[in-house]
């Protein structure tokens, strides 16, 4: 039998972990995993809701870190910081990749192991997430109907609201392009920023001279791919979902009152960031 103590002593230099806290250990005060992992209340008896709950709560918090990279990009190309902004966007490509894998456990959900918590769940539904909302604004999807459901929470609907009037991340971009001499229109940079993004011809043209010429534009080209990356990502999010209630509820209405697929068919058929998209025909 060895000898050697496995637990820390504390004052003998030891290699074994500490375990002699006198409050709550320094792992739960930074984590709060108590905090965490009490959040959990289904809401029926299936076994299945948990699962589904805690895929939910997981998106919620990478949607939490994607906004706050997303705003540190905006803060940086605000600031000229070009490969500050590209670092974050680059971090937030491998969280939107985390993001997406978490998928699986819901994507292959039949219709009868939904059913057996759906209504449970009542009217809610993630169209009612301010997180995702914020997501999807600062992508330029801005719209002041969002702001409707969260009258009720006014912390979450002052947030929002912020949001809403706030440039998003692609109006950071193009004001940047602006700053660089390219010819970005004034009805462009000077937008209503509470409304959708709506392409323009001339932001496109932009972009394919960007794309044209690599070697005269090698930070702007690598800003605009890392906002394809980021583009392409989001689209994907869209559709994983769509597939998945497809394949949870056919063609059955949601639980927030919309068509349910007809209505996410719509959504994800949108391109994020548009012109860095058709700007490839013109390359
Ligand atoms: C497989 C299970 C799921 C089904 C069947 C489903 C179904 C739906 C439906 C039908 C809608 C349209 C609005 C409505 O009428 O409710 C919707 C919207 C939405 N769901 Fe899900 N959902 C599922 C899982 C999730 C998960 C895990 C999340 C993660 C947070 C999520 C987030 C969202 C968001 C953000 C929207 C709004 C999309 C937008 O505004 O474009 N859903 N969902």
């Amino acid at each position: 039998m060895s000898q050697t103590p496995d637990v820390h002593v504390p004052g003998a230099g030891s290699d074994v972990p500490n375990l002699d806290f006198a409050g709550t250990t320094p792992y739960e005060d930074y984590v709060q995993a108590d905090v965490l992992t009490h959040l959990q209340h289904p809401l029926s008896e299936d076994p299945g809701e948990m699962v589904f709950l805690v895929t939910t709560q997981v998106m919620e918090l990478w949607f939490t870190v994607i906004v706050h990279e997303w705003e540190t990009a905006s803060r940086a190309l605000r600031e000229d910081r070009t490969r500050e902004a590209i670092d974050a966007l680059g971090r937030s490509v491998h969280e939107l990749e985390a993001l997406n894998a978490s998928w699986k456990p819901l994507g292959r959900l039949t219709p009868a192991q939904f059913n057996s918590y759906r209504a449970a769940l009542g009217e809610g539904s993630g169209f009612q997430s301010a997180m995702y909302r914020r997501l999807e604004f600062l992508l330029g999807e801005k719209s002041a109907s969002m702001l409707v459901p969260h009258r009720g929470a006014p912390r979450v609907h002052a947030e929002l609201e912020k949001a809403l009037h706030q440039p998003s991340l692609y109006d950071e971009v193009l004001r940047l392009l602006a700053r660089r001499g390219l010819p970005v229109p004034v009805a462009v940079l000077e937008r209503d920023l509470s409304q959708r993004y709506e392409p323009s011809p001339e932001v496109e043209r932009i972009w394919a001279g960007i794309y044209a010429d690599p070697a005269q534009c090698s930070e702007l080209l690598r800003l605009g791919e890392a906002l394809t990356d980021v583009g392409e990502l989001v689209w994907r999010w869209r559709n994983d979902h769509l597939v998945a209630t497809r394949r949870a509820m056919g063609s059955k209405t949601g639980t927030g009152g919309s068509a349910g697929v007809a209505w996410l068919e719509k959504r994800a058929a949108k391109n994020v960031f548009p012109e860095l998209w058709t700007a490839r025909s013109h390359v």
